[in-house]
This record gives structure tokens, sequence and C-alpha cells, in this order.
């Protein structure tokens, strides 16, 4: 068994409810996060964190993104044409980013199903998984330092985020102690996905990524429906949590829930006013208006 991180699941099945009407026909991964399909920002965050093969587990109508990862031939054959070298280049680099392998999650069952779709591809080796609506901006990939931890500690490892107030029944939850060597390191001793505010263990909430053990897969299969009646990933690593580490992990960045309106919004605001080619016509834009 190779112990390197060489693949990354990319979960890609689920509706996007969250953001109808626009997603009725376009899946929500391909929403244009400023001019990238906000799945691009993931699968650019993988390979930056040393990911040699993507697997997207897709669904019905999810064909768009297989498009986008593809070579379009009759739009490269008209840039070309035309000689739009650089528009030629950007479309050629997005067909040449990555390995990638998909596989179909036939039943919406929850994530941790979406995951145990990937096991035959993954294979028995540690690999990340990645939930493309979670957008993170960081200096270092937040991948990249997760799987850092991981080959110093030897553990699965979850990011995790502090969330104030009634918003943290909206995530998985850990229940732990923080380590004593490495702040940022959170000992798992247990976790629960979507709990009542009440009934929360602790404020840390799990973020889409995660650096995960092949034992999992085997687990998952025994897992059974949890919360809203789906097969959850959290209930999957619960159980690997009985047999090895986990830790979550507080990672460097900042995160942007590009599923949900607001959270789109802010990250077209953060990432607009990144780009050079209109970072400061934008800054004078939101400047001027009468807020
Ligand atoms: C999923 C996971 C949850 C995690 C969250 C992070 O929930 O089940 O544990 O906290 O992603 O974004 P979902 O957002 O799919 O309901």
């Amino acid at each position: 068994m190779s112990n390197r991180v060489r693949t990354a699941v990319f979960p890609a099945g689920g509706q996007g409810t969250r953001f109808l009407p626009a997603t009725k026909v376009i899946p929500k991964e391909m929403l244009a996060l400023v001019d990238k399909p906000i799945i691009q920002y993931g699968v650019e965050e993988a390979i930056a964190s040393g990911i040699e093969h993507i697997i997207f587990v897709t669904g019905r109508g999810k064909g768009a993104m297989e498009d986008h990862f593809d070579i379009s031939y009759e739009l490269d054959a008209t840039l070309e044409k035309k000689g739009k070298h650089e528009l030629l280049a950007l479309s050629r680099s997005v067909s040449s980013l990555a390995r990638i392998s998909y596989v179909r999650q036939k039943e919406p069952l929850g994530l941790g199903h979406a995951v145990l779709c990937a096991k035959e591809l993954v294979g028995n080796e540690p690999f990340a998984v990645i939930l493309p609506d979670d957008v993170i901006d960081a200096e270092v990939p937040c991948l990249k330092q997760m799987i850092g931890v991981f080959n110093e500690r030897g553990g699965s490892v979850l990011a995790t985020q502090t969330v104030e107030g009634p918003g943290i029944s909206a995530y998985g939850v850990l229940a732990g102690a923080q380590d004593a060597v490495n702040p940022r390191i959170y000992n798992c001793t247990g976790m629960v996905e979507k709990p009542k505010f009440e009934a929360a263990p602790s404020k840390q909430a799990i973020i889409g990524r995660y650096v995960l053990t092949p034992r999992v897969f085997e687990l998952l299969e025994q897992t059974t429906p949890g919360a809203g009646g789906e097969i959850q990933l959290t209930d999957g690593i619960l159980a690997l949590l009985r047999e090895e580490k986990v830790f979550g992990y507080t990672f460097e960045g900042r995160r942007f829930d590009a599923g949900d309106k607001f959270g789109m919004l802010q990250a077209t605001v953060e990432f607009a006013l990144k780009r050079p080619e209109f970072a400061d016509k934008f800054r004078a834009f939101l400047k001027g208006l009468e807020l």
C-alpha cells in the first residue's frame, strides 16, 4: 500500500437546491466565481497540493463538468483560426489540468455513499476528499497543509473552523481537545453530523476537506443512514475513530460556502478584489456605492 496521498475524490452528485433557480439545468459546481467554475478552484487546489488523480463522483445532468475539463476541439480550432492565442492557451490549460476519472452515484444516498462510490478507483491507499462548494483561499493550499499533518501524524485529518452560535447545526461537529504541541491540531474523540445547537460537542465544525485512510471505505459499507436519512461521511469517520487516530485541523486561510447564494456573493467580492486586471476599478466601484 502506498502511503502517499495521490488521489482526491470530489463528490459532485448533489442537486444544488440551495442555488435554485440557477441550478435547475446548470450543475452547481459549474457556477462561475468571477470567471471560473467553482469546481475548478478545488481541482487547482488539489493539483497544487500534489494530487495526481482526481475522481469526480457525479450524477444525472452533470455532463457540463466533464466537458469543461475535456478538450473543446471546436472552440480550440475557432480560437486558433482567429489567432486568439491567449484564449486558446486558457481553454487548453483547463483540459490539461489533471487526470480525471468519473464514477456515477446513481441514487442520492448521502455524502458517505458518494465517497464510497470511489472505492474501486482509489484502491488501498490514503486519499483526499474535496467538497467543491467549499472554496478556500489560502497562501499554502488547504489540502497541502492537511497532507503535511497526515504525513507527520499518520492519522486521518479533517479541516475544521470555529463556528459560533446556532449556525453550527449545519455542519459535522468534532468532540475532543486541542493538541498540546500544535494548537491547530485537534485530537478527536468523537463527532456528530448536524447536531442541535444545544447538543453540539464543541465549536469545531468540519469543513469540506478530508485526508482519509482507506479503511473508511469498509466502514462506510456498514454505515446505516444517519442525519437526514442519508449515509453520512461523518458517521463513517466516527467508526474509523474507534480504530485509528483522527485529527481536526484548523487550516490557515479563508473558506467560502459557494454553494450558498450569500457565500457566493462574499466570495465574488473577495476574489474580484484580488484580480490585478480589475481590482482597482472594482474597489473604486465598491467605494462609490451608497451603503
Ligand atoms: C457536509 C458534511 C458536513 C460538513 C459540511 C462542510 O455537509 O456532511 O459534515 O460539515 O459538508 O461543508 P453538507 O454541507 O453537504 O450538508
